[in-house]
Formats: structure tokens, sequence, C-alpha cells
């Protein structure tokens, strides 16, 4: 039996100039080299196409990437778990609340609750089982500088835990820039496993994109980093049973946009991977209405939570 490879460096082909280009290329972890294409790689690299193809080929062996059986499937579904919103109406709608091992989405105007409901996530996230929790810790990736610890601290409070414990276990980052945004994604493909991270939150996953990429010229580019940006996500999602939660901020006028393919048909961002899509408007005083779109396993139909002091809740009877 071969030895497993664990490194970047390991693989065949790569010597330690190849290793250190990869790295400043952004291809820093296996799973970064997996998911690339050949033809991105070789340009990014600078290697030429059929070393590029060698290598993804080699990362993927590494990482198991191959054919599974409809048993190993079932198993896989098996393995989700489901992290609980406070708000027994929104948890119907996911059927049950947030899944692990898949990308949820929530887009919406501003001011429709997608912060809160990241906050109330990695809050939530730490609760035992018996109580809608995973007992894991959480990841928060901040692109707009709106985490507000405070909020955690009542959220918590709220919930009888220990605001201090539960502050502790959500790491921080704010990412200033989408390359930035990426690389701090790279980087939890270790952090992820060693600190029994059970949810990954990333605030907005847009925000950057939209700002760095303006103007129809660069929208092919942009959606094409975006891509890689959720495929690295569902992969972290998918290997280590994590649920990841992005939120997306769309305008009230799509037709301003019109040609952008991050606010088309829905404006949510992951119209082409897979992932569960929630969709919040604003309704009457704190009020939220929440609805799930293109999700054939789930039922539909529209449900309404509210953003309170103590955190997200139903609306009172
Ligand atoms: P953008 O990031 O601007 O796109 O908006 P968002 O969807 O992230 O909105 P956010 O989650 O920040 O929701 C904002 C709403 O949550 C506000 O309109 C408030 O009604 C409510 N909210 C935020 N903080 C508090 C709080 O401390 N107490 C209460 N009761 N409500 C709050
Ligand atoms: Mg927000």
């Amino acid at each position: 039996m071969p030895k497993k490879i664990k490194d970047i460096s390991e693989l065949p082909g790569v010597g330690r100039s190849t290793a250190a280009k990869l790295t400043e290329a952004g291809y820093s972890t296996l799973e970064a080299i997996a998911v690339a294409s050949p033809q991105e790689l070789s340009t990014a690299v600078g290697i030429p196409l059929a070393t590029a193809q060698r290598i993804i080929r080699a990362a993927r062996e590494a990482l198991d990437l191959r054919l599974k059986t409809a048993l190993e499937l079932k198993r896989e579904r098996a393995s989700v778990r489901k992290i609980t919103t406070s708000s027994k109406n929104l948890d119907a709608l996911l059927g049950g609340g947030v899944e692990t091992r898949t990308i949820t989405e929530f887009f919406g105007e501003y001011g429709t609750g997608k912060t809160q409901l990241c906050h109330q996530l990695s809050v939530n996230v730490q609760l035992p089982p018996e109580k809608g929790g995973l007992s894991g810790k959480a990841v928060y990736v901040d692109s707009e500088g709106t985490f507000r610890w405070e909020r955690i601290e009542s959220m918590a409070r709220a919930l009888g835990l220990d605001p201090d414990e539960v502050m502790a276990n959500i790491f921080y980052v704010r990412a200033v820039n989408s390359d930035h945004q990426m690389a701090i994604v790279d980087e939890l493909f270790e952090l992820v496993p060693k600190e029994n991270i059970k949810l990954i939150v990333i605030d907005s996953v847009t925000g950057h994109f939209r700002a760095e990429y303006i103007g129809r010229e660069h929208l092919a580019q942009r959606q094409q980093k975006l891509n890689k940006h959720l495929h690295q996500l569902m992969r972290l999602a998918e290997i280590y049973n994590v649920a990841v939660v992005v939120t997306n901020q769309v305008m009230a006028r799509p037709d301003v946009f019109y040609g952008d393919p991050t606010r088309a048909v829905g404006g949510h961002v992951l119209y082409h991977a897979p992932g569960v899509r929630v969709q919040l408007r604003r309704s009457r005083g704190n009020r939220r209405i929440a609805r799930v779109v293109d999700a054939p396993h789930l039922p539909e139909g529209e449900t309404i939570f509210v953003i309170t002091e103590e955190g997200i809740r139903d609306p009172a009877e």
C-alpha cells in the first residue's frame, strides 16, 4: 500500500519549487488542488497542462475522491445532523434545522435577519444534541464587520448558557477582501477537524466579490471565483460533516442589476451549486418571512419568525 499523501509537497512530481508556486497561487491544500480545473492550475502556477492534470488526479486520489456506492450514499445521508434556529417554524421549514454536509444560503434585502440568524446558529451549534445543537464550535467569517459579540452574549444568556464559554467557542475572523476570504477557507481544512468545529458562517459570501469585480466585463471572472469558493465550502461541509451557512444580500429591484448572475433568478448564489436556499423578506415589525426555494426534498411554503432581544424566535400566538 503506498504511503498516504497528506501534504501537497508529497504529490508525485511536485518538488519544492512547484509546491511553493502552488501555495503562492492559493493551492496550498490537497482539497484546493483536487477541485481545481487543469487549465486553471496550469495557468495560475505556470506548469504544463499535463503536469497539472497529473497533480490534480493525485490530489483526488489522496483525498479518496472516487466512485461511491449507493450504500455509502445512504450512510452519508444518515450522518447528516441538524442545528436548531431557535424558531420551530423555521426549523420545520428546513426539515428540522440547518443541516450539516451542505451549504445553506440565506438571501434577502438588508435588515431581513441574515446576520441575526448567523449569530443565533453560532450559539445554537454549541447546544447538546437533545437541545438542537451539535456540541460543537463555530467559525464566523465576517466580511462586512457586522459581527457583534454583545449579541452573542445576550443570545447565550437567553438560552441559559455561560456567555463567556459560548464566546470562547466562536472563532472570529474578518475577511478583508475576496482573496483573503478564500485563503481563510483554505486554512479551515486544518482548523475544523482540530477544534471540533460544526458550523462555518460566511457573512456575507458575496460582498467582496461584488465590490471587487464591477461591470459586465468582470462578471464571468467573478462568478468563476465565487464558484470555486463555494466548491471549497462544499468540500469542507462534506469532508468534516459540518454545516456551512452563507449570506447573500440581494436588492429589492433586480432589474437594476440586470445581467448580474449573482442577482438573477431570485438572486441566490447557489443557483448552480448544491445546497439549501432560504429567501428572507421583511414583514410587519420584527416579523420576517422565510421561504425555501428550489429544494425538491423540502416541503414548499413560507413561514414566519421574529427577531427579539433574545434572538430568533417564533411569533407569539
Ligand atoms: P444586511 O446585512 O444589511 O443585508 O442585513 P441582514 O439581513 O444581515 O439584517 P440583520 O440580521 O442585521 O437584521 C437586522 C434586524 O435585526 C434589525 O432590523 C433589527 O430589527 C434586528 N436586530 C438586530 N440586533 C438586534 C438586537 O440586539 N435586538 C433586537 N431586538 N433586534 C435586533
Ligand atoms: Mg448582515
